[in-house]
């Protein structure tokens, strides 16, 4: 594929508002796990034809791929009110219906877009369309599904009693990790890997790190270790990386669970998974148990917490608790960028009860994050500062894409010439024209909670970061 990719990309070179090609390179972006470079070529086929379907449809899949269900299920049905026949639509939909736990509606939909389109018949979203619900019709014996490192649902049994197993037996904790619901590494990656964030480093270091590594020290005093800390801050701003490197950094192990995951418990209803995963960290202890998104599994949808979901957010509230010393050396931490949805009992002392705001980096910051990024390029002549200056409100994930944007432009010229051509801060900033920084909508958002529902001063730092209050 990928040298597909690169023929459509020198196509699209001598043609660049050709829809037809920036279409078929887009698909070829996903298929390659390419989604940043996909949604770009989206954009541009609507900038040529601001209603095209196809790219339409196209960027509900990303929104779907990346876990925003709501917008995806907008756009998605917003192109069905407009093309009732688009079967390819009718199956998005089913997808996102599927992880959202509405299955009745889902059928009906695949159905109506394998009527439209018998290419489309799906034999995985089948599978999910007949198990899931326990209680539902046709399914046979209790199924759950899991999602694996790759996305992908897989589906297996449960062990036949269906009796919570707490011994040692499971290895590599039981049937959670089976069902790929926990993805369970040793992370190589360190603070030296993340760029800046000095002040965040510092805070993780006194208030996470230094306890777990002198938990002798601290149980002597009678001091419990462990509990939870929520990230919380715009999107791309290192919550994600700098979890994993808090693991990386003490040597712990590490094990994430995404939305789909998370997701994924609340439509198998599966408390017992939750167990499991939460045995998993503790059988391997010292362990940084990563909620990525937290914000599904805690919000305050009151629809939600009076279904099926209610035992889930028990369980996970009651893992949290931990009898006694039950989590000692296990470390919680949940990332969200929606910390106003949490609901406060998830807050309550033992459980998230530290909170860390995670800001979009300084100038100095991306300086260090442009220079931790370079190392994976060729570079030429690079001046991190100079970069630094002329992308204010860049994020850690803009910055990448800023790369991204200039390592492309960089590559097509060292196929013109046939060897490879340095990056350089030249390259960068051009580049970082074309992109437009992801972390003021956040803030925007941010300011109306911060401002009005301040409680406990919770937001502080969201409005001394905002200029609001003083430092
Ligand atoms: N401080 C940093 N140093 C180096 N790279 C960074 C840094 N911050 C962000 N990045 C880059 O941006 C990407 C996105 O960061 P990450 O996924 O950790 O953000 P996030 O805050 O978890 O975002 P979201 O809220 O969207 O989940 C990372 O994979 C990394 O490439
Ligand atoms: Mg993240």
């Amino acid at each position: 594929m990928a040298q597909n990719l690169d023929a459509l990309r020198l196509a699209l070179q001598h043609s660049p508002d050709n829809v037809p090609l920036l279409l078929l390179y887009a698909e070829g972006c996903l298929e390659d796990f390419q989604v940043e470079e996909a949604e770009n070529s989206y954009q541009s086929v609507l900038k040529v034809e601001a209603t095209q379907l196809e790219a339409r449809l196209g960027l509900a899949r990303i929104a779907f791929l990346q876990g925003r269900l709501s917008e995806a299920a907008v756009r998605t049905e917003q192109l069905l009110t407009e093309k009732p026949d688009f079967a390819s639509a009718y199956l998005l939909m089913t997808r996102i219906l599927v992880t959202e736990g509405d299955l009745g509606r889902a059928r009906s939909l695949y159905e109506k877009g394998v009527s439209l389109n018998r290419a489309l018949a799906d034999e995985g979203l089948e599978k999910d369309l007949r198990t899931v619900k326990p209680n539902d019709e046709g399914s046979s014996g209790p199924k759950r599904l899991g999602v694996t490192s790759q996305g992908s649902f897989v589906e297996a049994s449960l062990s036949d009693d269906g009796e919570e197993d707490d011994d040692d037996s499971h290895p590599r904790g039981g049937a959670a990790f089976d069902l790929g619901l926990a993805d369970f590494e040793r992370p190589k990656l360190n603070f030296s890997s993340v760029g800046g964030m000095e002040a965040l480093k510092e805070e993780i270091r006194m208030k996470i790190l230094y306890p777990l590594q002198h938990a002798e020290l601290f149980k002597a005093y009678d001091k419990k270790v462990g509990g939870g800390v929520l990230l919380y801050g715009p999107p791309g701003c290192g919550k994600t990386l700098i979890s994993k490197a808090t693991a990386g950094e003490i040597k712990a192990n590490f094990i994430a669970l995404g939305l789909h995951q998370i997701l994924d418990m609340w439509i198998g209803n599966s408390e017992k998974n939750m167990h499991e995963v939460f045995q998993l960290a503790r059988q391997n202890a010292p362990c940084v148990l990563f909620f990525d998104e937290v914000d599904a599994l805690a919000a305050d949808r009151r629809d939600l917490r009076q279904s099926a979901g209610r035992n889930l957010i028990n369980q996970f509230l009651s893992e949290m608790d931990g009898a006694d010393s039950q989590n000692d050396g296990v470390l919680i931490l949940g990332a969200t960028n929606a910390p106003w949805h949490i609901d406060p009992a998830f807050r309550r002392p033992g459980r998230f009860d530290r909170t860390l705001f995670v800001p979009p980096p300084d100038e100095a910051g991306r300086a260090s994050i442009i220079d931790v990024m370079a190392q994976k390029k060729p570079m030429g002549e690079l001046d991190p500062r100079a970069l630094a200056k002329k992308t204010p409100d860049f994020s850690g994930a803009d910055l990448k894409a800023v790369f991204d944007l200039a390592t492309e432009e960089v590559i097509s010229e060292a196929m013109r010439h046939g060897k490879v051509v340095p990056l350089t801060t030249k390259d960068l900033i051009k580049a970082a024209t074309r992109h437009k920084p992801t972390t003021k909508a956040w803030f925007e958002s941010a300011k109306n909670y911060a401002m009005y529902s301040n409680q406990s001063g919770f937001y502080d730092d969201v409005l001394k970061y905002m200029g609001l209050l003083k430092k």
